[in-house]
């Protein structure tokens, strides 16, 4: 029996792809591709070609083989974006995810591993939100994530066999494997690979929050760790445990983006290079750190990638000839 990753061949998806390979167990995916790669997924996984929104196209991805859980990760996922298109995110990110629980009930699939975000939570109270804070998100992408866990959480109200947790990841970077790359147009760690890489002066995004630099503080987990954490949680759904409805996956630790901006220039040998800042984005919360301690301690997982590994993982992948053939066409695609 299969577990079905739903975005399996994105940057995180395809990461629990080979999380799930390394431990034997079977997985297939569904993605259309839209900002994934078919090459990020071993050419022996089966890839389901569709939308998460299309009733038929995931009912043939289910009917295909035998699947005993979901892994569901596809969707939309930038918050800058999400303000200026806010109907897009609603129809990947809650009618996707109304379209596979619906599908799921249909087969009697009753396990479910769902990626949410530390983005459900906006800005935080005090120094570092529980998975109890209060959810206010600032952007529809986030607000379209805590949609998702209610949803989850209302039709397991409905359908009390199914058992699911969701996942709240904070800030996901490195590569686990030198094969898979994060191509984000906005995340932190491709924006200033790409600048380095033109030779220019990557830029941080405001430097006016009310953080200890000015510049937005985050809490970094490595995508393989966090691979790790959905193997954990599919081992522990097979084996009929119950688990919170929700976990955040970091490290616990606030860095700061000119932090990270300094390590990155210090791991590439470019300190002397420097940054520039530029205006706040839309969307972006001053600070987000995690405590990770109840996924510690009901999964017996701890992140063992500290930020300077994180980097090196990134950098490295980054610069194989593939990743920069498929910047390139990128870069053509957004001209
Ligand atoms: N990267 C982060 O820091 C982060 C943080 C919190 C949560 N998340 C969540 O994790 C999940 C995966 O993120 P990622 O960083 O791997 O992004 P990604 O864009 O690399 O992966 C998303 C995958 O889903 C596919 N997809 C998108 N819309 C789809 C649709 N409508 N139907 C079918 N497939 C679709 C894409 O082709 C892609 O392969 C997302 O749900 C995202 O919101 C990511």
């Amino acid at each position: 029996m299969a577990w079905l990753l739903t975005g399996g061949a994105g940057y995180i998806g395809s990461h629990i792809v080979e999380a799930f390979r390394a431990a034997d167990r079977e997985v297939v995916v569904l993605d259309d591709l839209s900002s994934g790669f078919r090459e990020f997924v071993p050419d022996d996984v089966v890839v389901h070609e569709g939308r998460i929104e299309d009733a038929a196209a995931v009912a043939a991805a289910f009917e295909a083989q035998p699947v005993e859980g979901v892994i569901h990760l596809a969707g939309l996922k930038y918050a800058g974006e999400s303000v200026n298109a806010p109907l897009d995110f609603y129809r990947a990110n809650v009618e996707g995810t109304r379209v596979l629980l619906r599908q799921m009930a249909e087969r009697d699939v009753d396990r479910l591993v769902f990626s949410s975000s530390s983005a459900t939570y906006g800005t935080m109270e005090g120094e570092i939100v529980t998975e109890d804070s209060p959810q206010r998100p600032e952007s529809p992408y986030g607000e379209s994530k805590l949609i998702g866990e209610w949803l989850i959480r209302d039709q397991a109200r409905a359908r009390p066999s199914l058992r699911h947790t969701s996942l709240r990841y904070f800030n996901v970077v490195g590569s686990g494997s030198d094969r898979i790359v994060d191509h984000s147009p906005y995340n932190l760690f491709p924006l200033v690979f790409r600048a380095l890489s033109r030779g220019e002066r990557p830029k941080v995004f405001g430097d006016d929050y009310p953080t200890p630099d000015g510049s937005c503080v985050r809490d970094y987990v490595d995508v393989a760790d966090l691979a790790e954490a959905h193997l954990r949680a599919a081992v522990l759904l097979d084996e009929g445990r119950e688990l919170a409805p929700s976990y955040n996956v970091g490290r616990g630790e606030g860095v700061s983006v000119r932090q990270i901006v300094e390590t990155i220039l210090a791991v590439v040998g470019e300190d002397a290079l420097g940054y520039d800042t530029a205006p706040r984005r839309g969307g972006d919360p001053a600070r987000i750190v995690g405590s990770a301690r109840r996924i510690e301690e009901d999964f017996g997982w701890k992140p063992g990638t500290d930020l300077r590994a994180m980097v090196e993982g990134a950098w490295a992948a980054w610069n194989t000839p593939e990743a920069r053939e498929r910047e390139v066409r990128q870069d053509a695609a957004r001209a």
